[in-house]
């Protein structure tokens, strides 16, 4: 249960105890159980798991999950519970979630199956592009745990994202300064770029067996 921390205590007494270099505690990737993700992720399923749905206001569509890499997925979740992340719906659902919960859930929408990689990538990368894919990986397929995939994500969460990252409503001071001097026009073509890769897909709620959920959608 509580195996993260007690694995950040033994690193933090270590680095302590040899008192020369710092040492940082690194999360293993899948620290969560899939099982108990399942059950915690059930009322996720009303919004992430329909392939499509819109967020009420503003308009855009509710971020796939399928596919997303596994820290990432913490890592958003403590966003919305901290408010760096300013949603009120998805801070409701995270607020009571405690970390533990967080890579259960973690852990549960990775074992619904990994991102769908295309071997070559759709249409010509914008110029501005070359900086994303250092972190964000070739064609917006990540490669580090802690780094969100792009790849087939929604056009309009892709813009909507950038555009909080820019105006500063989300706060990350990585994210912060890559978004700052895009322009609406580069945002709109990062965007186009990233949506336009198969990639990411939407978790479908339904009783049966785990194939018959992951399906790629279109947009
Ligand atoms: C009422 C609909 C709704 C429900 C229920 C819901 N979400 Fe969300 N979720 C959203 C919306 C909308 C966003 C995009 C919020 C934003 O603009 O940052 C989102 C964003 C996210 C993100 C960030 C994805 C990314 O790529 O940035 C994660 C992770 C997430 N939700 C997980 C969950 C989990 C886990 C649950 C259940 C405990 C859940 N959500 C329940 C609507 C919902
Ligand atoms: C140094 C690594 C790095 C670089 C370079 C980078 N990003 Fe990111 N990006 C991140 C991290 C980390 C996050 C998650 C931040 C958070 O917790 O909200 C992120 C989040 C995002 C998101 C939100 C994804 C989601 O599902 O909510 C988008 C969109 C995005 N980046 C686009 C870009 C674009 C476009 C560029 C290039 C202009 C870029 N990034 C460059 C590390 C990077």
């Amino acid at each position: 249960m509580h195996n993260n921390r007690l694995a950040v205590f033994f690193s933090l007494a270590l680095a302590g105890a040899i008192a020369t270099t710092p040492v940082m505690a690194q999360e293993p990737a899948t620290a969560g159980d899939p099982a108990r993700g399942q059950v915690l992720s059930d009322t996720c399923m009303g919004c992430h798991g329909i392939p499509g749905y819109r967020n009420a206001y503003p308009s855009y569509r509710v971020p796939k999950l399928g596919g997303q890499t596994a820290d990432y997925i913490v890592l958003a979740l403590q966003g919305y519970r901290n408010q760096t992340r300013p949603h009120k719906t998805m801070h409701a659902q995270a607020v009571s979630l405690s970390d533990q919960d967080m890579q259960d859930i973690a852990a549960f929408f990775v074992s619904e199956g990994a991102i769908q990689k295309a071997s070559a990538t759709v249409g010509t990368a914008p110029e501005k592009a070359a900086t994303c894919v250092a972190c964000h990986g070739e064609g917006g397929v990540s490669v580090a745990a802690n780094w969100p995939s792009l790849a087939g994500q929604h056009k309009d969460y892709l813009v909507h994202a950038l555009n909080e990252y820019k105006g500063g409503l989300r706060k990350d001071p990585v994210m912060g300064s890559m978004a700052a001097p895009l322009t609406a026009q580069d945002i709109q073509e990062l965007a186009t770029y990233f949506a336009s890769q198969s990639g990411l897909f939407s978790v479908h709620y339904a009783v049966g067996p785990k194939t018959a959920r992951n399906t790629a959608t279109a947009e």
